[in-house]
Formats: structure tokens, sequence, C-alpha cells
């Protein structure tokens, strides 16, 4: 005991009793890696990656430091450079060059999504891609269905969404991952896609997905926000936890094979609760609004960046994601690499 901090003797010291020295296993590195209990790795990672029309364009969307809109020939290259960091799956979202009512470019055999899942498939076969099948992206007044004066419509919708679904299977889609929260798509979905062969495509559902603020960057990067109303008349409202549930449980029943939570961060006890329920694959989205706060907290050196980053993905793993849809994939997967080449 230094002299000037005198023991007060309320530590006993018992040869019987001794109490737990919980900080023993923290002392060194060595130890610490032996008893962690998660382990985030690249093959967790799901990189997300904007599609628009036009060649050697890459446009940087200003709300999302480093991630980019990009052409079919930018996003060929992209891919490359994702497989080669060990990230095993890309999503893709689709910016057209015209939209409509209807959003019929999403329908589209040779819509730009199309286009570039086949572009990509032909150059890096191996690599996972995932299609967000969607109508926002694609609809003149921003809405993910039908509009019908200021209703969106559900069955109406579902039937034009399974229509993208299948054109994306057509084009070489792996995964087909429905993000409208419209209720009987995954039915619908698993319908068409088996009607047509596709029995083996699986389909990633956004199952619990909250009507959240933090999808702002998001309808920047893919042009989608909507011109008038919000999206509360079908995605969830972020108070609800049981329902989460009852959505998750639905979309299994109707044969979803993944299913994701979406935000990952402020609904981290949402992704416990539905991997302790159902013991499925679970996906969680850390999206654009997580990602952006990061960055810009970065930037101002308020924070350490790729330590927060590390700790964020870290986090939604431990919370019970197998999956991690991320714009911190890349970065993630070389922090990941580099730790792996130290060990070695
Ligand atoms: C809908 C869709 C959205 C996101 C993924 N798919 C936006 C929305 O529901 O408004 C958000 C992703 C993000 O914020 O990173 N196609």
């Amino acid at each position: 005991m230094p002299d000037n901090h005198p023991s007060l003797g309320y530590i006993q010291k018992s040869e019987t009793e001794p109490f737990r020295r919980l900080r023993r296993l923290r002392m060194k590195e060595a130890f610490r890696s032996m008893v962690r209990e998660t382990e985030l790795s690249r093959g967790d990672l799901i990189y997300p990656l904007f599609v628009i029309p036009g060649t050697k364009t890459r446009k940087e969307i200003s709300s999302m430091p480093g991630v980019f809109q990009l052409s079919i020939d930018e996003i060929v290259k992209e891919c490359a450079e994702v497989k080669d960091l060990g990230i095993p799956a890309v999503i893709l979202f689709g910016i057209p060059e015209h939209k409509d009512e209807t959003g019929s470019e999403a329908y589209n055999e040779a819509g730009i999504v199309q286009r570039a899942i086949r572009s990509i498939k032909k150059e890096i076969p191996e690599l996972v891609v995932i299609t967000d099948v969607c109508l926002c992206e694609y609809t003149s007044h921003g809405h993910c269905g039908i509009v019908r004066g200021n209703e969106i419509l559900n069955d109406e919708s579902i039937e034009l969404l399974a229509r993208e679904a299948l054109t994306h299977a057509q084009a070489g889609a792996d995964i087909v991952a429905p993000s409208d929260m419209f209720d009987g798509r995954v039915q619908v979905i698993r319908r068409i896609l088996d009607e047509n062969n596709f029995h083996h495509t699986p389909i990633m559902s956004y199952a619990a997905k909250y009507a959240s603020g933090f999808y702002g960057p998001f309808r920047e990067a893919a042009e989608s926000t909507p011109q008038f109303g919000d999206r509360r008349s079908h995605q969830m409202d972020p108070a609800n936890s049981n329902e989460a549930l009852r959505e998750v449980e639905q979309d299994i029943l109707e044969g979803a094979d993944i299913v994701m939570v979406k935000p990952a961060l402020s609904y981290l006890d949402i992704i416990r609760r539905v991997k302790d329920r159902f013991a499925m694959p679970t996906a969680a989205y850390n999206v654009s609004g997580e990602y952006s706060m990061i960055k810009a907290a970065g930037r101002n050196g308020w924070i350490d960046e790729g330590r927060v980053m590390m700790e964020v993905l870290t986090s939604i793993k431990r919370a019970g994601a197998d999956l991690i849809l991320t714009y911190f994939a890349k970065e993630a997967a070389k922090v990941l690499q580099e730790e792996r080449k130290l060990r070695k």
C-alpha cells in the first residue's frame, strides 16, 4: 500500500474465501484472446453496393464518406476487391434511369440490378450476390409499393415484388432479400421462385424492420426518399419488441431462410430475442445512419473511428447476429486480415 493511501482495513483477505480476481485473465493479451467469447470474422460480413447507370462513374455519397454509387463496370471492380478481402457476399441496390408510379424498372429483365448481377456473376462467380427486393428506389413517389390515394397497397405491391425477385434470380442472384415489410411477400416470392425452378434460391427477409430515422443517408444514396408521407404504415414502431417476434415467426412460416433485424444498434435486444427464440440464421443491418454517425464523429476527432467500428460490429455479433450487413465491411475486413497475420 503506498504511504499516501493507507489501507482502510475493509478488505479482509482470507485463505478460505479469497475474492474472485476477475482481472487475472485480463492481464495479458494472450489470456484475453484465449477467453474471448465473441469473434468477428470476415465471413460474417455482407457489403452493400449501389448501382447506377453509365460507365466509369463513381459518385461519393456526401452523407456517407467512403461509400459510392457505382456504374456496373466499377461495381465489378469493387466486387473483385471485396472478394479478395475475404468478404463472402454483397447486397445490391439499384438506382434506375427512369422511375414511374409502379416502379417498373424494378422487374425489368434488363434493369440496372439485373444487368449488374449478370456482370458480377460472369467475372466473380464465387462471390455471393444478394439483391434487395423493394420498389422504393424505382417508384416516382419513393414508396415501397403501389400507392392509391394515401394508402400504400399491400397485395398489389407484393405481386410486383415477386416479379422483381424472379428477375433477380433469373439474372443469377444467389439470394433475394425482400425489404418492403408488406404482409405475405415471403410466401408469394417463395411460390414464384419454386414455380420457376428456383427451389434452391434462399430468401433473406428483412423480417423485423423498423420505421427508423437511421435510414436518412441511405435515402440519399438510393435516391428513394418518399415524396409524401412516411413508411410507418408498413415498417415497425421502434417501441415494439414482441411484435418483432410475430413478424419473424410469420416470415419463417412463409419460407424465409435467413431473418434480418434492422437497424442493428438500437435493436440489439431484438437481435438477441430473435436468435434465442428461433435459432435461425440471423442477419442484422448496421444501417447508413449508424455508419455516418461514426464517420462524422471520427472525422471530428471525437472518437477513434476504427476502434468504435470494431466495437460496434462485435456488439452486433455478440447480440446474436450470424451475418452483418455493413458499409464498414471492407474496412473491418482489412483490420481482421491484419490481426490474423499478426497472430501467425
Ligand atoms: C428499402 C431499404 C432501405 C434500406 C435498405 N433497404 C430504406 C428504407 O426502408 O427507407 C436502408 C438501409 C440503410 O439505411 O443503410 N429498399
